[in-house]
């Protein structure tokens, strides 16, 4: 079965973006409610590029994420696409100028500024990988001129449109999570647990989101279920994560095929996890 979506299925992704779900909505969008406009508010707390929202387009949203540049590009372009794009075009097209506008400090300049500017290095540095240093600087080495204009003003404008539907926050998981109520639905995508080399390289904002943070996010997804909230969620198939969630329906997608809900096989990988009602496939 197939869900409804309402409008175009076009990727609206503006962002580069690792762990980017542009495929997975493509090929499980029969795990979403059959219709949007039935649930109060689709709620994304691990929002990163939020391929899945833009590709579903609900009528109303709660979106969140950590990191606050992050919030910072979306509010900035659904306050106005059209500068945010002025902006994003002035910048300069090589290696030089790139630590220009990386070494500036967000805090100078305004929304408009900062957006563009995120946007910017996103689209020109090295994977569109989102790295910290402890200073909180945006670290990342140029990557080039070859994904920067993939993107255009309709784009950004197109983005703003369904952003405005959006209520946007910058807030861990946990707090979006427990805001949830009966008739909301949940896409969750947290960051997978990390290999070692990702632990040190930090690839999101915050990088770490360790063990104890998967057992957070367990419980609040269990007392969510218990308030009659609706939820589907990636993560992956590590034993210790898939332990946490024992009573819940999962299955492991093997290339676009699913095994049967329950069965997992030992490959390394993802899982799909569900909290919804039977009715609902
Ligand atoms: C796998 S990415 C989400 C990718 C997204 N589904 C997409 O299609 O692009 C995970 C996101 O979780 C965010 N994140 C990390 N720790 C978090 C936390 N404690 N609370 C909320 N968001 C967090 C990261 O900033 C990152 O944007």
């Amino acid at each position: 079965m197939i869900c409804h979506i309402n409008n175009s299925s076009k990727n609206l992704s503006i962002l580069r973006y690792p762990g980017g779900k542009q495929r997975f909505i493509q090929n499980f969008s029969h795990l979403f409610p059959h219709n949007l406009n039935d649930i109060q508010y689709y709620v994304e707390p691990f929002l990163g590029g939020g391929a899945v929202f833009f590709h579903l387009n609900p009528k109303r949203a709660v979106l969140s994420d950590i990191n606050s540049e992050l919030i910072d590009l979306y509010q900035g372009i659904r306050k106005d696409p059209k500068v945010v794009w002025k902006l994003y075009c002035s910048y300069p097209d090589n290696k030089d100028g790139y630590y220009e506008i990386r070494n500036m400090n967000p805090e100078d300049l305004h929304l408009l500024e900062r957006a563009a500017r995120i946007l910017y290095l996103n689209r020109t540095c090295f994977k569109g990988m989102w790295r910290y240093n402890t200073n909180g600087e945006f670290n990342v080495g140029y990557g080039g001129q070859d994904r920067r204009w993939v993107i255009d003003q309709k784009d950004l404008i197109d983005v703003a449109k369904r952003l405005k539907k959006a209520d946007l926050k910058c807030s861990d998981f946990n707090a979006i999570i427990d805001e949830s109520v009966d008739g909301d639905f949940l896409f969750l995508d947290p960051p997978y647990c990390p290999g070692q080399k990702e632990q040190l390289n930090e690839h999101y904002r915050y990088g770490i989101f360790a063990y104890p943070d998967q057992k957070r996010l367990a419980n609040a997804l269990k007392r969510a279920t218990k308030r009659g909230v609706q939820w589907v969620m990636t993560n992956s198939s590590h034993p210790d994560i898939v332990k946490l969630y024992k009573k819940n329906r999962m299955f492991q997608p093997d290339i676009g095929t699913g095994s049967n809900p329950g069965q997992l096989s030992t490959n390394p990988g993802e899982v799909i996890i569900f909290s919804i009602k039977e009715e609902m496939f």
